[in-house]
């Protein structure tokens, strides 16, 4: 089975679900949802990820389905759809309801959609050539708005940035924050290396706190590498040693281009524009790490 779709349980090929035109998640983007992946057939950091929907749950008020329901929904559609390592989306939306964005006009049939596929990885050689990425001039929204660090269905400024990134001819897009700031990538986060040293922006800056950006800090303390979370402009991505984003996806990737559109600067190779040592070794710990799991 190459992918199924466990719609409030009913398994079929997801191009047979189908949702009411008055669910609020196709109406407004009002759902939250989760990338997880399996490593050897088991979802991997599991409870981190409905950790982080339920956090992004309660900021929007919506009512998940117990946990205990959602773990075994998604194992039963991970062993039905018997594919040796799968991608799976988890999402429930608020449901159908009245026209009309107050809350109240839900009818609080919330709605549990589990997508899984077989899992796709990025080919082996993006992480020895690495990706080219723009820096983009769709801002991050602001943490006072709707606030990044929620994994909600409204990903539209995400899809904005990368449609930049795309049309320069870019893998992906970075964003920054309204300050100037760099933030995130459009569904990983970012680090860099100066002097050994690692760097990310710290999470205050509104992003996602990405499982794998919280793992990669973990092992990177574990190797003996310095890591910082601080707050820099782009300038500091131009003078990086070295790039690399992280995602459940992507792992660590190595970045080893830079375009930065706002200024109209073309394509500016990162280091030496070979993934650095650094990152390589960040890898191959991170892997030893899921390996051992
Ligand atoms: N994206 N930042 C954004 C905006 C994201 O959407 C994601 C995840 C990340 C990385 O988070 P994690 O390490 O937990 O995967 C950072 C998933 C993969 C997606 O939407 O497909």
């Amino acid at each position: 089975m190459p992918a199924l779709c466990n719609l409030e349980g009913r398994l079929s090929p997801p191009e047979e679900a189908v949702v009411p035109v008055l669910d609020r998640g196709f109406l407004y983007g009002d759902s939250v949802y989760e990338v997880v992946r399996t490593y050897r057939g088991r979802p991997f950091e599991l409870q981190r990820h409905l950790e982080r929907m339920d956090r992004t749950a309660q900021r929007i008020a919506l009512a998940l389905p117990a946990r205990e329901r959602i773990v075994k929904e998604l194992q039963r559609t991970l062993d039905a759809a018997g594919n040796p390592e799968s991608y799976a989306r988890i999402i429930v939306t608020r449901g159908v309801g009245k026209f009309g964005l107050g809350l109240h006009n839900a009818e609080g049939l919330n709605r549990l959609i589990i997508l899984v596929r077989p899992l796709e990885l990025p080919a082996p050689e993006m992480y020895e050539r690495g990706l080219s990425m723009a820096v983009v001039k769709t801002r991050r929204n602001p943490p006072q708005a709707l606030d990044p660090a929620l994994k909600t269905g409204n990903y539209l400024n995400n899809i904005l940035a990368l449609r930049e990134a795309h049309d320069a001819g870019c893998d992906d897009a970075i964003l920054l924050d309204l300050q100037g700031r760099v933030t995130e990538a459009t569904t990983s986060n970012i680090f860099f290396v100066q002097r050994g040293v690692m760097i990310t922006p710290p999470l205050s800056l509104g992003m996602l706190e990405g499982v794998t950006r919280h793992l990669a800090i973990e092992v990177a303390r574990g190797e003996g590498i310095l890591v910082r979370e601080e707050p820099h402009g782009p300038e500091a991505l131009a003078a990086a040693d070295e790039v690399f984003v992280t995602s459940t996806i992507r792992e660590v990737m190595p970045v080893t281009s830079l375009s930065f559109l706002e200024s109209g600067e073309q394509k500016r190779v990162v280091g030496d524009g070979k993934p650095g040592p650094l990152s390589r070794r960040l890898l191959d710990a991170f892997r030893r790490r899921v390996d051992s799991r």
